[in-house]
């Protein structure tokens, strides 16, 4: 028995190196599979393991009489959680959920696991949370990580398949990009640098080097709000285009999303019925998403009774509201200038609005998207600058963008946890993340 697997074939090559979501590929052969003990009954002369290999879960059934009496009762004393390699014959079986199981011959067991502290029963969230190296191995934290990977990769999929160029943004910073309430401060050697709120700033610049680009990091908020939807730590994928302007950025936003959505639909459809997602509303994410104004946005909240009135901006009650009236993702574009970012382009002729756009997920999933077009005026960017009481010092290399070949250019940023919290359905962004990261909340 191969106890090592063969990391660089993609387990659909041989049998001794198989993988659970491949199984089927094996059928009717002998194959070596290496896991951990996700649940084990025995009636005394039949043993049943769920084996879990971390792309599924298969049966694994062993008899007393085939195995012999020491080995039969080594492999019914394995504990939950014991990792061990099995080997045996793929055999079709019409009542497994993935149509097939093992007829155990052999097994080596590496360790035994001590009392595993995640047991069937169910447990509170802070319980969960303190455990979340552990709780990680659960079969619904599997699928939701499952399907972030992909969403990852179809994101990266969508911008290298386009034209756009990868640039990695600093993660370390000398000076604010989302305001400067939420700003996480660090010692760097003899001044003070701050963790990224975001790389728009670095992809400006960028895009006006290479044209297309975008960069895809951890950004990091000090948010003071425990809601559902506020990580201090997230991922957030950020395009930046030059000679694109705010009409051009909100149709790269909804050719994006539809790509993303309908590719994890296609690939990850076994995951997300497994979470139990309703796959209708995801399907209906197609091209065109709707496109309205913030003060459409602020009367839809008005005709709902809710007390919203210009100049406000929008928390999470308020994105659901909208976001009912709607059967795919809403573009709500030109906010206030007021309530808006220094860099945000001013209308020409509505001089107090943004050409910006934010997009609000169906379903109440709230805002994923924040963008739009940017300040290319140097003058009225300058102002901008003092009026957010911002140092000016710190944003010379930036303004340099403007004396230097300044033009129309537009971008977004996707924060990838709330895209995960909506495609799965899972309602908290804390399980759509390895290790969440939120206010007084760093273990583990
Ligand atoms: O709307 P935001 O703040 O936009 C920016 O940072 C721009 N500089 C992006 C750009 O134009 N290049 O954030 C963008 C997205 C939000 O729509 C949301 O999905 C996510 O980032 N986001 C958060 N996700 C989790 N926790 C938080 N605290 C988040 N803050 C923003
Ligand atoms: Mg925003």
């Amino acid at each position: 028995m191969k106890l090592m697997r063969s990391p660089t074939d993609s387990g659909r090559e041989n049998a001794d190196n198989a993988t659970v979501d491949q199984i089927e590929l094996f059928n009717g052969k002998k194959v070596t599979l290496r896991g951990w003990v996700a649940s084990l009954r025995s009636s005394g002369k039949i043993c049943f393991l769920q084996l879990r290999d971390g792309t599924g879960i298969i049966q694994c059934v062993a008899d007393l009489q085939s195995l012999g009496a020491d080995r039969f009762q080594e492999l019914t004393g394995a504990s939950l959680e014991t990792s061990l390699v099995i080997e045996g014959v793929v055999r079709e079986d019409k009542r497994s959920k993935i149509g097939f199981e093992i007829g155990l011959s052999d097994f080596k067991i590496f360790k035994k696991s001590e009392e595993y502290p995640i047991a069937k029963k169910e447990h509170g969230v802070a319980f969960l949370m303190e455990n979340r190296h552990l709780w990680l191995r659960s079969s619904r934290q599997v699928a939701v990580l499952r399907v972030r990977s992909e969403i990852i990769r179809a994101v990266r999929d969508y911008f290298d398949g386009r034209g756009f160029y990868l640039v990695d943004s600093p993660i370390l910073t000398p000076n604010a990009c989302e305001g400067t309430s939420t700003l996480f401060e660090t010692p760097y050697f003899d001044t003070t640098a701050y963790l990224t709120q975001s790389g728009q700033l670095y992809g400006e610049a960028s895009a006006m080097a290479l044209g297309k680009i975008y960069c895809f990091g951890p950004t990091f908020r000090a948010e003071k709000s425990k809601t559902r939807r506020h990580l201090a730590e997230f991922w957030m994928v950020e395009p930046e285009v030059a000679f694109m302007d705010l009409e051009g950025d909100m149709d790269l936003a909804e050719d994006f999303i539809e790509y993303v959505v309908q590719r994890t639909l296609r690939n990850r459809r076994r995951e997300l019925e497994f979470l139990e997602r309703k796959l209708e509303p995801l399907e209906r994410v197609k091209k065109p998403f709707p496109r309205i104004t913030y003060e459409a946005a602020i009367q839809i909240l008005k005709d709902s009774g809710n007390p919203a009135k210009f100049g406000d901006d929008f928390g999470g009650d308020e994105e659901t509201i909208i976001s009912q009236r709607f059967d795919r993702p809403v573009m709500i574009h030109h906010y206030p200038m007021a309530i808006k970012a220094f860099y945000m382009k001013q209308d020409p002729e509505r001089p107090d609005l943004a050409r910006c756009v934010d997009v609000i997920a169906p379903e109440g999933y709230g805002e994923i998207i924040g963008g739009g077009q940017r300040e290319d005026d140097l003058e009225k960017l300058k102002a901008r600058i003092e009026e957010h009481k911002l140092p000016m010092e710190a944003f010379q290399w930036y303004m340099d963008l403007r004396k230097f070949g300044s033009v129309p250019h537009a971008g977004f940023g996707l924060g990838i946890e709330r895209t995960v919290a909506w495609i799965t359905g899972v309602p908290h962004v804390r399980e759509t993340i390895p290790f969440p990261r939120m206010m007084e909340k760093i273990f583990p």
